[in-house]
């Protein structure tokens, strides 16, 4: 997690990060983002996938989705502009309820999160009685709620372990669920949901970068399927990811995750070279600078999360906060 300050300029800020040309564009979008964020007393959470322009441009407080859970429940801002998709303004409506969360596009979804509902959850718990509930936290609010306590790339061994069973049901990202399996006792039982960013990487590919960079470094994200995974010299979260990047500091490296954040990285690692396979997410690109602008000057798109739904699924959430990662 890292704190943006709002003294640096726009252009101070975006220098040798995107061409001097489109600076000169975006600096007034960007002093309007920063007027409006004062007058709301709102705070911008990014993800980690965002644009360069919002993540060194905009945002307050950016991370992994456990970051910004965490940072949404610890804010003393009114209003949450959530800079990532639905599902992560869902949780931090979830997690600090007073405030106002809003999304600077509804549409801003997630294929992890459509790929189960709370009907789903329910059917599963008849079918394997006695057996909690582990849930990625890629999912709505609704799916939240009907399970025992979330995980999120950043600390899923830790949270299926913290149980003390021999099995847990594990929702709703197959391969997540798989990578998890590969890493503790206890046995999963898997959803067949996937990310559709991160399944279409392959194996094969990232041979080629090993034969073409010998020495090259393979960090994946463990929504990748097995085989993806099994090349990558690190597997974790966003987060994680970053993280091992600091440490190491590679000569060259593929980040084989969501495209946006080699762009992100490269910025604060002039060390590395980062080679690019880009795979974008078509919904967290749905969120844009004048989006942001848009949302704090309107006060639109509200996140509202039933009252009811919300008190089970913050029981979910927080009890995935108190695990110690
Ligand atoms: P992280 O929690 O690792 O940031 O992942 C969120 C996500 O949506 C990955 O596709
Ligand atoms: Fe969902 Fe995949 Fe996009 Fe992450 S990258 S928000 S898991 S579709």
């Amino acid at each position: 997690m890292s704190i943006s300050s709002t003294e640096i300029s726009p252009a101070e800020r975006l220098r040798g990060i995107v061409p001097d040309v489109e600076i000169a564009a975006l600096g007034p979008l960007i002093e309007e983002i920063e007027e409006w964020k004062v007058r709301r007393n709102a705070v911008v959470l990014a993800h980690n996938y965002m644009t360069p322009d919002i993540y060194h441009g905009v945002a307050d407080l950016k991370g992994d989705s456990l970051a910004l859970a965490r940072m949404a429940a610890d804010t003393d801002a009114e209003v949450i502009v959530m800079a990532g998709v639905h599902f992560m303004a869902e949780t931090a409506k979830i997690v600090n309820e007073q405030k106002t969360v809003l999304i600077p596009d509804m549409r801003a979804g997630c294929s992890l999160a459509d790929a189960i509902t709370g009907a789903d959850v329910r059917l599963l718990r008849e079918r394997y009685p006695g057996v909690p509930v582990v849930t990625y936290v890629n999912t709505s609010a609704e799916v939240k709620a009907e399970s025992d306590i979330c995980c999120t790339s950043g600390n899923a061994v830790q949270v299926v372990e913290s149980l003390g069973v021999e099995r847990v049901i594990f929702l709703p990202d197959q391969y997540l669920g798989r990578w998890v399996a590969t890493n503790t006792e206890v046995k999963i039982i898997l959803w067949e949901g996937s990310c559709m960013v991160h399944e279409r990487f392959n194996a094969e590919e990232l041979r080629g970068y090993r034969r073409l960079h010998p020495g090259i470094q393979i960090i994946a994200h463990p929504e990748c399927p097995p085989d993806v995974l099994a090349e990558a010299d690190y597997v974790g979260s966003t987060a994680g990811m970053i993280g091992w990047l600091k440490n190491v500091r590679p000569r060259q490296v593929v980040m084989v995750t969501e495209c946006s954040m080699s762009d992100n990285v490269a910025a604060e690692s002039p060390e590395t070279e980062f080679m690019r396979p880009c795979n974008l997410c078509p919904h967290m690109k749905r969120i844009t600078l004048p989006g942001i602008r848009d949302a704090l000057r309107d006060m639109k798109h509200e996140v509202v999360v039933d009252q009811a739904i919300a008190a089970r699924a913050r029981v979910a959430v927080e009890r995935m906060l108190e695990v110690r990662v």
